[in-house]
């Protein structure tokens, strides 16, 4: 049976809670058979049982996530070997219910192998430890491939898949990734991100699927279904994140704070989370930045009202890196720690990252606890939420994995897979003359710039290391001048370059020159760009290899769009995002024209600075200048490919809907090249007329579609009218979101149709 149907059906709400609250207040006097051990008994039995058997230490034990680092070593990040003195503080002492490797924390030696055995390790230690045998839930950042483990494909980041508009690419990347992480013992992945990219300037930009909130709410529930679907080995938990509105730091420095109006809120950045909470997700974590003036994590709104009371979400709410403690150090929002646990825990967090701070967390979450700060209720809603994660996951049933397969589960598993989706993620912006792919004439290529041959920051953060593979690590994986040199074409000579003098010089007998820029692999607040462009000698890199009139193409490695300046005009423009391992493979095969280029701007390519944020869906304004208008280098959604298409002819299957209703359209679709190739459809709805205002267009749904040299085909894109719905009123309006009857214009390509919403 698929996990996600197993846990769907086993979470069915509101049975779940009900069931819990049931069997909470009429504990059964037959204490001593105990049910929570028996694999046949119900999730809701099993965590009644055993949580009227847990005491308050335990049960606050259970609420705190602690890094595997301060388990490791001299416990205070050194990292290595396991510490059994601080094993006993954290897991028998601290009772702690979930241990974490963020970004970087590995077991002393990086093997898959390594990792199950380290996993295992703890889980025996705290199993054998606690007084229940309850066991922890291991949870890692595997956001793009199990990417911490050394050897592990290493698949594009996110902003690439988003490019891919491929949802059962995305699934199939999803699902290789919960088997190289299960292999390993782990079962709780902190992906998908569901924030939507809207301001360039933003370090985790590339970690997010698209600047639209259909596209990256559609891609995330495909993760969260890809990574909950138990195609072999344990089940994982996937985690929707960063709730919410994590995206829009007001200056887009990462965990700024943002203001975001309701409006804005409620209909463009909770959509994503929402489709992916919808799709199964059995863990959401909390934004650490603050919104509106309320930190995130102390925000009852979001956590209970929309996340609980209006989408009904039964799964565990997981507080971002220290931002409980944060409550009280960074925001003054109280004076204490133990203020600061109430807040976190009675605004709806079940389960804090607290990751070095097992006592204190312990000792100030027992003491609002004991002060009455947090009700016996509301602790015990929290726990029985993590219980039946834990059993869901079946981590009492089956809490150890196999060390022995874990090498073979994860060395470089699924590379055609990698290679297809780093393939289907290059955005072809610019092909002059047919520039490209590389015929017979070209024989020499020189192959130049700081990202040619350059797999740390080709693959981006969150790679072995938090910010970038550490210096002196090597991962397996194909750099672009490996992939053009030892996939060459029979008769076509590839050569490297030693510099910008050297690329000039050695251009001077070549037939092209693929130049690779971009940016540095960085993560989190140390990727932030407050001007997001080429650097200035790569600019100048670029220009100079213009001027020498060889044929010029452009591949932009980076984890954001950046104003090219001089760099653009060039005869061929790759955007490649962090393609991952098999990134210089994908990005061979789609210059030497054994790939046809499919992929689709996800976001907005800027042709300047200083229009952040920059999104296609620009609301009107008076001015008509630069100010207001959208006017991108390449717009969302560009692209293109070596073949031709026509997009036209949209009917719908009924041109009138209730706001309940789905919304079928049919669109004719055309190849009209000499080639096949695969097409994005995307349908936008619009509105000639609304109040609030509305964008030009804003994308509906989308298809993308294989089309033989010559092929015609109907394909239809379906999507509910409750995703036109936007909140109504003036300025100052909080009413939920709603369908306004009218007039929309369903538009794709030149073509569109009348709906008429009643
Ligand atoms: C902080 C990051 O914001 C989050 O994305 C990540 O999952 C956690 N740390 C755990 O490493």
């Amino acid at each position: 049976m698929r996990f996600d149907s197993l846990t769907r059906r086993r979470l069915a709400a509101p049975a779940l809670a009900a069931a819990l609250i049931l069997t909470l207040s009429a504990a059964p006097a037959a204490a001593d058979t105990e049910r929570y051990l028996d694999p046949r008994a119900s999730v809701p039995v099993r965590v009644s049982d055993l949580l009227r058997r847990m005491t308050v230490e335990e049960k606050v034990g259970q609420l705190q996530q602690i890094a595997v680092n301060r388990m490791q070593g001299d416990c205070t990040w050194s990292g290595g070997a396991l510490n059994e003195t601080c094993m006993r503080e954290v897991l028998a002492d601290q009772h702690a219910g979930s241990v974490l490797s963020g970004g970087g924390a590995a077991p002393a030696v990086n093997t898959p192998r390594a990792w199950a055995e380290m996993v295992n390790t703890l889980q025996r230690y705290a199993i054998e430890h606690s007084r229940l045998r309850i066991p922890i839930v291991y949870g890692v950042d595997a956001v793009h491939g199990h990417n911490n483990v050394l050897g592990a494909s290493v698949f594009p980041h996110q902003l690439g898949l988003g490019a891919t508009w491929n949802t059962g690419l995305t699934q199939k990347t999803s699902e290789s990734t919960q088997r190289a992480v299960a292999a390993t013992g782990t079962t709780w992945n902190f992906a998908p991100v569901a924030d939507v990219a809207r301001d360039q300037r933003w370090g985790r930009y590339y970690e997010t699927f698209a600047e639209d909130p259909v596209l990256a709410g559609t891609l995330a529930a495909s993760a969260v279904t890809g990574l909950q679907n138990r195609v072999s080995g344990r089940p994982v938990a996937a985690t929707v994140k960063h709730f919410a509105g994590y995206s829009e730091p007001f200056n887009g420095h990462d965990r700024a704070p943002g203001d975001l109006s309701p409006r804005y809120l409620q209909d463009t950045i909770l959509p994503p989370y929402k489709a992916a909470v919808d799709a199964g997700a059995l863990t959401v974590m909390v934004n650490s930045g603050a919104i509106n003036g309320i930190p995130a994590t102390g925000s009852r709104w979001l956590l209970t009202d929309v996340l609980r009371d209006r989408w009904d979400f039964q799964g565990v709410v997981v507080s971002d890196w220290n931002d409980v403690r944060l409550l009280h150090t960074a925001y003054h929002i109280t004076d204490s720690y133990t203020g600061a646990v109430a807040a976190a825990i009675n605004a709806g967090v079940d389960m804090a990252m607290v990751p070095p701070d097992d006592r204190g967390f312990h000792r100030a979450a027992l003491d609002a606890v004991g002060q009455n700060l947090i009700s016996k209720r509301r602790l015990d809603q929290a726990v029985s939420r993590i219980l039946a994660l834990k059993f869901q996951l079946g981590l009492f049933d089956n809490p150890y994995v196999d060390p022995a397969r874990a090498d073979a589960a994860v060395f470089q598993a699924d590379r055609p897979l990698n290679r297809q989706a780093a393939t289907e993620s290059l955005v072809l912006l610019r092909n002059q003359n047919a520039a490209l792919p590389f015929g017979a004439g070209t024989k020499k290529i020189v192959v130049a710039g700081p990202l040619a041959d350059n797999l740390t920051d080709q693959v981006g953060g969150w790679t072995i290391g938090w910010q970038r593979v550490p210096d002196g690590v090597t991962i397996p994986g194909t750099t672009i001048l490996a992939g053009l040199r030892d996939t060459a074409p029979a008769g076509t000579t590839v050569v490297g370059t030693s510099g910008p003098d050297d690329a000039v010089a050695q251009a001077a007998s070549a037939d092209a020159v693929v130049v690779a820029v971009g940016t540095r692999a960085a993560a989190e607040g140390e990727a932030d760009m407050p001007v997001p462009q080429l650097a200035a000698d790569q600019q100048d890199l670029v220009a100079r290899l213009k001027a020498t009139g060889k044929k010029v193409v452009v591949v932009v490695v980076s984890d954001r769009p950046l104003a090219l300046g001089p760099a653009d005009e060039t005869d061929g423009l790759l955007a490649a995002w962090l393609p991952g391992s098999e990134g210089g493979n994908a990005i061979a095969d789609v210059l030497y024209g054994r790939a046809n280029p499919s992929g689709r701007l996800p976001v907005s390519w800027p042709s300047g600075t200083g229009n952040q944020p920059l999104y296609y869906q620009q609301l009107p304004g008076t001015n008509g200048g630069a100010g207001s208008a959208y006017t991108p280098a390449y717009p969302f959604g560009a692209g293109l490919s070596y073949t031709s298409f026509t997009i036209g002819g949209v009917s719908l299957a009924s041109g009138t809907v209730r706001p309940r209703d789905t919304v079928t359209v049919a669109v004719t679709v055309s190849n009209t090249g000499g080639r096949a190739g695969d097409l994005v459809v995307p349908v936008y709805v619009g509105q000639a007329v609304a109040n609030p205002l509305a964008p030009p267009k804003r994308l509906a749904g989308f298809a993308k579609v294989a089309l033989a040299a010559g092929q015609t085909r109907t394909v239809t894109v379906s999507f509910p009218a409750s995703r036109l719905a936007v909140t109504p009123g003036d300025i100052l309006s909080t009413e939920e979101p709603r369908v306004a009857p009218g007039a929309y214009v369903v538009s794709a390509g030149e073509s569109a149709a009348t709906l008429t919403v009643r």
